[in-house]
């Protein structure tokens, strides 16, 4: 009886200090992925460790885009209005330019479509360059660092080389008047003329309130081992086949169109988004670029997002543990997919699963109306913060200048 007494004050007093071990640890560790294990998100707090400041545009860059084609706000580009919004009355937004840290110009250059939705980046640059003439001649601060200390949001396929194609898109090259600036992007890919140093990848814009509306039980079987909706070709752009996801794609529908483990077709059914959350595995392989919206689509329905496109850089890597959530699978490996898959182990399926339950992983993945801790937004302006401060040479001495105002395609040179 003593003895059990004994035993159950030391399990106390063990609780109580691991406890507060746990609080001093989760304070010294500020930029560290609490909780000390790893399969966790970096939980840091923007606020207080950067200032915005937000150039006041005309609405021709902007609002009026937007007016003119509602669907902006839905389609997956649509991070560039909401970053906008959640800047106008984010805590970190200062009204003086003076005490920035970063400055950022609202220009929406993916809200031009087509009739039938598509965003076609061609007036992007000369839209670009109009807004940087403008904060540049109306400003004295695009001048002392030609950018550097700017921040803009660059959604398009393969960012601020506003091409479609990957080829024309490497051969424009990232637009030279961002070429000092952090770009923020959904197109990720290491070695890439797209993606320079410091830029910070973000997920895509997938609409949390349709998601949010389709979620099933969450403890619902997930009877279906492996997932995917979409192309397997592309015969429009690509009639020869083999540049169409550099042939993954195909590859994934010519050895498993009849393997019953997969669940895979091109019919986009009104049961998408339940699907997912019925399947263990979801691929998201490469497209024309390396990435898409089923990436977040498979973390918020908790589908193990399998990766299949070579050197992607995924959104928020560096504080988001993607090798403990995702399975990476070399474009190569493709026809090998069923073993790599079924040879995984239960155990690290289940963690795998336990990680992605984790409700600030999902947030990660979001733009929200209206923003919470941790979402998308917070991310974006954690990367910002790291960045800081800013290290002297963005500075320009007077009168140096670094930029050229008339490089690139002669078309992009026309006022817009
Ligand atoms: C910034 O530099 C450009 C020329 O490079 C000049 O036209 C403009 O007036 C300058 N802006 C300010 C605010 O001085
Ligand atoms: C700026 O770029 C244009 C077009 O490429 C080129 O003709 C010009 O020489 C460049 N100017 C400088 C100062 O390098």
């Amino acid at each position: 009886m003593r003895n059990w007494r004994w035993v159950f004050t030391m399990l106390l007093y063990v609780g109580v200090v691991l406890k507060i071990g746990a609080l001093e640890l989760g304070r010294a560790q500020q930029t560290e992925r609490i909780s000390g294990s790893a399969g966790d998100v970096l939980e840091d707090d923007p606020v207080g460790r950067l200032k915005v400041f937000v150039y006041e545009l005309p609405s021709k860059y902007n609002k009026k885009i937007l007016q003119k084609d509602p669907r902006c706000l839905t389609h997956m580009f649509a991070a560039e209005i909401y970053m906008h919004r959640f800047l106008l009355s984010s805590p970190v937004r200062t009204l003086n330019p003076e005490e920035a840290d970063w400055f950022y110009t609202p220009v929406y250059t993916t809200c031009d479509l087509t009739p039938n939705g598509l965003p076609l980046p061609f007036k992007s640059p000369r839209m670009m360059r109009s807004a940087i003439q403008l904060i540049s001649s109306n400003w004295p601060y695009w001048n002392r660092t030609e950018g550097a200390d700017h921040f803009f949001i660059v959604p398009h396929d393969f960012g601020a080389c506003f091409h479609y194609l990957e080829e024309k898109a490497i051969e424009r090259g990232i637009l030279h008047l961002l070429q000092r600036a952090t770009l923020v992007q959904t197109f990720g890919q290491r070695n890439h003329v797209c993606l320079k140093d410091g830029s910070i990848t973000v997920p895509p814009y997938a609409p949390p309130q349709k998601m949010q509306s389709h979620l099933i039980p969450p403890n619902t079987p997930r009877s279906i081992f492996v997932y995917f909706r979409g192309l397997f070709y592309d015969v429009g752009n690509d009639p020869e086949g083999g540049y169409y996801a550099r042939g993954a794609r195909a590859a994934v529908w010519e050895n498993f169109k009849d393997n019953p483990l997969f669940d895979i077709s091109t019919e986009h059914p009104t049961t998408y988004y339940e699907d997912m959350q019925r399947a263990i595995f979801c691929l998201c392989p490469l497209g024309w670029a390396p990435w898409s919206p089923r990436l977040v689509e498979a973390v918020i329905f908790g589908c193990i997002p399998v990766i299949i496109a070579d050197d992607i850089v995924l959104p928020f890597a560096d504080a988001i543990p993607w090798e403990d959530i995702g399975v990476f699978v070399a474009e190569k490996d493709v026809p090998n997919l069923d073993t790599i898959l079924t040879s995984i182990n239960p155990d690290v399926i289940l963690r795998k699963q336990r990680l992605l339950a984790n409700p600030s992983m999902k947030q990660a993945m979001l733009f929200p109306q209206p923003a919470q801790p941790g979402d998308a937004f917070h991310q974006i302006l954690n990367g910002l913060a790291r960045k800081l401060p800013h290290d002297r040479s963005v500075y320009l001495k007077r009168g140096e200048k670094v930029l050229n105002w008339t490089r690139g395609p002669v078309g992009d040179l026309k006022p817009w």
